[in-house]
């Protein structure tokens, strides 16, 4: 997953993927990417909107938690929760990003129509 001694990021469940520099942040990564990773605060962990997910074999491709992603997330780090404007890319790796949730909103109302047309 490795190109020219950069990392490979990629971003799921859509699978954009972009290759930075170790140290590039997973939100700027997102940001080449063209990856759906949400930021209102600019990146200081004042939003919270850029979570993503990391599997539990990729904990050590990120840098380990900021004090303010531990303040912030809580037990939410122990599940594999990350703030992208806080973690670090230290080697290859991909993250899933959540579903918006106000496209999610419109999704189960779209699925609801549809099952009421059935009826
Ligand atoms: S971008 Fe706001 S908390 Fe990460």
């Amino acid at each position: 997953m490795s190109d020219k001694g950069g990392c490979e990021v990629e971003f799921g469940p859509e699978g954009q993927t972009v290759s930075v520099r170790a140290g590039t942040t997973l939100l700027d990564a997102a940001r080449r990417a063209k990856a759906p990773v949400r930021t209102r605060c600019g990146g200081v962990a004042g939003c919270l909107m850029c979570k993503v997910s990391v599997p539990p074999t990729c904990g050590d491709a990120l840098t380990p938690p900021t004090e303010a992603e531990r303040r912030k997330l809580g037990p939410l780090l122990e599940q594999g929760v990350r703030l992208s404007c806080q973690s670090r890319v230290r080697r290859s790796l991909r993250v899933e990003v959540p579903e918006d949730p106000l496209k999610a909103a419109v999704r189960r109302q779209l699925e609801r129509q549809r099952s009421d047309d059935l009826w």
